[in-house]
């Protein structure tokens, strides 16, 4: 019989941490030990996520103080961190100093960007604000799970959404030297990117029925992308990256653009995408154009290209809070307790959300 593997969450009533939970709770291998809110310590669970209470009736949120009591007695732990930059660096911290201290593992995926840099300085001129943890960078390492065979850190810091989507879509044209380092992208978001805290520019009323760019060519995440390319690759590249707010609550349509090394064909990119992800189990290259509807509430990526003459676009469909997070980060959990990489991931997406 498969024992159960203790699973922490912290950053507990954001967005991501609810896509988590509603994710641990299918599992087959790992079972929620404790979630950590840092503002409703002791509330029900079902309170900040009415949809997830036949599964987490009576789930109360717990403090970070219970979160480090469960770390030091727990031999083996998995830890889901959701928390906001800046905050999650330090509660990790906190938390794998509890670990080493009593001599039990923990093994952390952080969804934040606390992690994603290889130089504290790359951080903090990026954020504008101390790094929280800097001894710590080296036990991370930030790729995509497709993009990467073995995994040399105890820990992993997600790429983030708008990362993934470019990142599936781009690796492929760059490691095959199918096209020139230089990237057009074309970003479309659901407001449940900005996190569950309602402000003027992510705002119901503001957002739906409507279509907008923002942060154009100004985006703190492309430093992210270009250090993800170079470790998947090895390839410098320029990323010119327009952001825009789509009028939908989930999901991420992203569009890359970039000049091809030799004039070519659609069914030739195609084939080139299909040959690159014939073993990465969620991601799908179509012949038609992608749809965010057909992966929302999932942990697939669909993929589709055309070329013409020297120019090729790709597109790549995901959800943000699933691949481009709380799935993308099982993902790499089940790796890194040596489940199958699929474990509890291939649900297909409901297709009428
Ligand atoms: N939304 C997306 O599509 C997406 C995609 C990829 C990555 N991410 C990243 O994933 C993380 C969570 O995103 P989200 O969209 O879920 O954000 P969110 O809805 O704003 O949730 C973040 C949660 O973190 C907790 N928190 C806030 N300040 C904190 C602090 N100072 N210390 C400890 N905990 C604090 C809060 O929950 P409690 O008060 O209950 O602790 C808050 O609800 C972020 O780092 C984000 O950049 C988000």
């Amino acid at each position: 019989m498969s024992t159960s593997i203790p699973t922490l969450v912290l950053g507990g009533s954001g967005y991501v941490a609810g896509e988590l939970l509603r994710l641990i709770a299918a599992h087959p291998r790992f079972e929620l030990t404790a979630v950590m809110s840092d503002s409703r310590p002791g509330e029900l669970v079902a309170h900040a996520f009415p949809h997830l209470a036949s599964a987490y009736g009576d789930t109360r949120f717990s403090s970070q103080a219970v979160i480090e009591d469960h770390v030091t007695h727990l031999p083996a732990a998995a830890v889901f961190s959701a928390a906001p930059h800046g905050a999650a660096a330090a509660l990790i911290d906190a938390l794998l100093s509890k670990a080493a201290a009593a001599g039990t593992r923990a093994r952390v995926v952080d969804m934040s960007a606390d992690f994603r840099y290889r130089s504290v300085q790359a951080f903090e001129s990026n954020y504008r604000q101390a790094h929280a943890a800097p001894g710590r960078i080296g036990e991370f390492t930030c790729a995509l799970p497709e993009h990467l065979a073995t995994l040399a850190t105890e820990h992993v810091a997600h790429p983030g959404c708008f990362a993934t989507a470019t990142l599936l879509a781009a690796v492929p044209l760059l490691a095959l030297k199918l096209a020139r380092a230089r990237l057009f992208v074309a970003g479309v978001t659901g407001s449940t990117g900005s996190g569950r805290k309602c402000v003027e520019g992510t705002h119901h009323p503001l957002r739906h029925s409507d279509l907008y760019a923002y942060n154009a060519l100004a985006h703190r995440h492309v430093p992210e992308m270009q250090a993800c390319v170079r470790a998947a690759c090895g390839a410098e590249v320029d990323i010119a990256f327009v952001p825009h707010s789509g009028p939908f609550a989930r999901g991420i349509h992203v569009t890359v653009q970039a000049e091809l090394t030799a004039a070519h064909d659609s069914a030739h990119v195609l084939a080139a995408l299909r040959s690159f992800y014939a073993h990465a189990p969620f991601v799908r290259v179509l012949e038609q154009a992608p749809r965010v509807k057909d992966v929302v509430a999932s942990n697939y990526a669909h993929l589709s290209a055309v070329a013409n003459g020297r120019t090729v676009a790709v597109l790549c469909v995901i959800d943000n809070l699933a691949k481009g997070a709380a799935g993308g980060a099982l993902q790499w959990m089940n790796r890194m307790f040596g489940l199958p990489e699929t474990a509890g991931l291939t649900a297909p997406a409901p297709g009428w959300t």
